[in-house]
């Protein structure tokens, strides 16, 4: 096949599937990082990760946790205290970063504004000294995957800000990296504009399927959406990490609870197996393990909450005050103080607002509330 031109790139025909990269994941073995003289700040602690070949793996996290300086490790820009980093089987810690074969992205698109966006793409690809007769076809094809091949000519400064951002994925991809590391590409961009990248990408990983995805985030819309597994990080520290759907329905500890979606977080103590009990009243959720007299945080997702009495006797009932009202559209969130604690209920839009200070009943099914047992946090670093 002759190789593309950059200057007839808009081809109708797509150019044929990349060879597949090395498959190789990414494994994060008792990682530290640490900034200060003496190293004394610890920005990253012991961290242990796998992310397996052809896995998105987000680091969902607040500002600060150590996100990006996990990412960084893995790029090769900062260099750990103790730990390894590697990729597939390839101890890569005291290798600079060109020789770790890996594509990143950063927040900000960082193209150079001088190139075109065929020059931009095809740079790593020079650095990298790939034969210059394959450059051009490198380039066409990392441009088809990212949808931007009509635009090779353009300089950054005529693409908007979604347009940049391919550019970027795509400069990352020309390597044929079999690691891509993202991260937060999507925050510079409006909302809609994301929403239109999430399925993008989606859609990217479906045609790369053997490229390991570090992605850091910290929308969780955004992990949900695209991650096959989330790490949550909090101050250094790995918190859990699991499916999407564990970290949702069964957090282990309330703050993945509050991080990954929105949660109601009632303290209660457990009474007996299959009851507990919330500011003097029962209520019937799943204790596990945890023996009677034992303190608790019970999580029950606001969109788990109806209103009403109970429809049968082992439901459960919350009766509150409403004190604020958010529409939303298809939802009424309501802000409600329950015995003084301040609950969240997401209901399907109401006909008539409920005014400020009405009392509500509320309920919810057993098996819609999770048992999150005190300590845990302490005990999983123990
Ligand atoms: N070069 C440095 N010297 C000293 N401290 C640093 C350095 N780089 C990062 N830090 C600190 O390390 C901690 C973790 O930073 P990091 O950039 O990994 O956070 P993050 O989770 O990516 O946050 P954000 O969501 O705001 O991007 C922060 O407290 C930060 O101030
Ligand atoms: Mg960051």
């Amino acid at each position: 096949m002759p190789a593309p031109s950059t200057a007839a790139p808009a081809r109708p025909t797509r150019p044929a599937a990349p060879p597949a990269p090395p498959a190789s994941g990414i494994r994060f073995d008792h990682v530290t990082v640490a900034h200060g003289r003496h190293g004394e700040h610890v920005v990253l602690d012991s961290l242990d990760l796998t992310v397996e070949p052809g896995e998105v793996m987000a680091l969902l996290g607040p500002s600060g946790s150590g996100k990006t300086t996990a990412l960084r490790a893995v790029a090769g820009f900062v260099r750990p205290v103790s730990g390894r980093v590697l990729i597939g089987d390839r101890d890569v810690t005291a290798l600079p970063p060109y020789k770790r074969g890996i594509g990143m992205v950063v927040q900000q698109y960082a193209l150079f504004p001088h190139m075109k966006v065929a020059e931009n793409v095809a740079f790593g690809l020079k650095a990298q000294k790939v034969p210059r007769a394959e450059i051009p076809g490198r380039v066409a094809e990392a441009l088809e995957l990212v949808g931007m091949a009509a635009y090779a000519d353009r300089h950054p400064r005529e693409l908007s800000g979604g347009q940049q951002q391919r550019v970027a994925i795509a400069r990352a991809l020309a390597i044929r990296p079999g690691v891509l590391l993202l991260d937060e590409p999507l925050s510079a961009l409006d909302a809609q504009l994301r929403s239109g990248m999430l399925t993008e990408l989606a859609r990217l990983h479906r045609e790369l399927p053997d490229v390991s995805i570090l992605y850091v985030t910290h929308d969780q819309v955004e992990a949900l959406t695209l991650a096959d597994r989330i790490a949550v990080l909090e101050s250094a520290r790995l918190r859990e990490c699991g499916t999407p759907q564990e970290l949702y329905r069964s957090p282990r500890t309330a703050f993945t609870a509050s991080f990954v979606g929105t949660a109601n977080l009632l303290p209660v103590t457990v009474r007996g197996a299959g009851g507990v009990e919330f500011a003097g009243r029962p209520l019937a959720v799943a204790t596990g393990d945890a023996g009677p007299g034992a303190t608790a945080t019970l999580c029950v997702r606001p969109h788990r909450l109806a209103t009403g009495p109970a429809p049968d006797p082992h439901g459960n009932t919350l009766r509150g005050t409403v004190t604020e009202v958010q529409w939303r559209g298809a939802t009424h969130r309501l802000y409600l103080a329950v015995d003084g604690h301040r609950v969240l209920a997401d209901l399907r839009e109401l006909r008539e607002t409920p005014p400020l200070g009405t009392e509500v009943t509320l309920h919810f099914a057993p098996e819609d509330a999770v048992l999150i047992p005190a300590g845990i946090e302490a005990a999983h670093h123990a």
